[in-house]
């Protein structure tokens, strides 16, 4: 996928506020996320405790490369704080747009089991409707992925099946991706009701109702919305 908004470096660096010695931290996945992963790091190399639940291979292979010690998510009770990044965040709302990195089946059970969700994006990425920015991934599984096509399409949703410059895009999970156009969405509690209705969907990208702090990053500001409490 596309993606061409800035990464928001001082958010990333802003999340380490919520972060203290001896938790366990989900870690997202994306360029916000892995911005945070290195910000983290540092405090690690410093003599900080934590560890991480990555969210994605590819941010588990960041936090071991930079020194950040990992715990399966299977083995613990509850993680303290989750950091990652999203496709879109409607305000005043703060329901989210995610998975254009194909992480979102993960990245929803990390955030679900997180007593503090936090989520870091440019200015770029806030809009007033939900739908604005025009895409929602949906995860399917590649036996369902021609059906699951059909029924978005009845649901008035074209949808394309996801590539990684040239073969199908494989997530982490061993399922593909059916990234759907949308517009500014007048209800999107329904149309994820009927989403994940479809046989074969296992995920879809509307975060929604799931209390999030923001950090927006707007130039050199960062402005922070949302809930303290989950
Ligand atoms: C990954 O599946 C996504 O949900 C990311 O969190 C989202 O795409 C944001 O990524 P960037 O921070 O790279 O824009």
């Amino acid at each position: 996928m596309k993606r061409n908004s800035p990464t928001p470096e001082l958010a990333a660096a802003r999340a380490l506020e919520f972060v203290a010695d001896g938790q366990v931290v989900g870690l997202g996945s994306g360029r916000a996320a892995a911005a945070f992963v290195h910000a983290l790091a540092e405090r690690v190399r410093a003599g900080m405790h934590i560890r991480g639940v990555p969210t994605s291979g590819r941010t588990a292979a960041l936090a071991k490369e930079l020194g950040i010690p990992l715990v399966d998510l299977g083995t613990i009770d509850t993680i303290d704080v989750a950091i990652d990044g999203a496709d879109e965040v409607a305000e005043p709302t703060l329901d989210l747009v995610k998975g254009l990195g194909g992480a979102l089946l993960r990245e929803r059970v990390v955030a679900a089991s997180a007593r503090q969700w936090v989520i870091l994006v440019g200015v770029d990425k806030v809009s007033p409707v939900l739908g604005t920015r025009g895409v929602l991934p949906v995860e399917v599984v590649p036996f369902a992925a021609t059906f699951c096509h059909r029924k978005l399409a009845e649901l008035g949703l074209q949808s394309e099946l996801r590539r990684a410059n040239g073969p199908v895009y494989v997530t982490d999970n061993g399922n593909n991706i059916l990234d759907c156009q949308i517009g500014p969405l007048a209800d999107p509690a329904e149309l994820n009701r009927s989403i994940r209705a479809i046989p074969g969907v296992v995920e879809a990208g509307l975060f929604l109702g799931m209390k999030p702090i923001v950090l927006v990053q707007d130039g050199q500001m960062i402005r922070r919305l949302g809930y303290s409490d989950r």
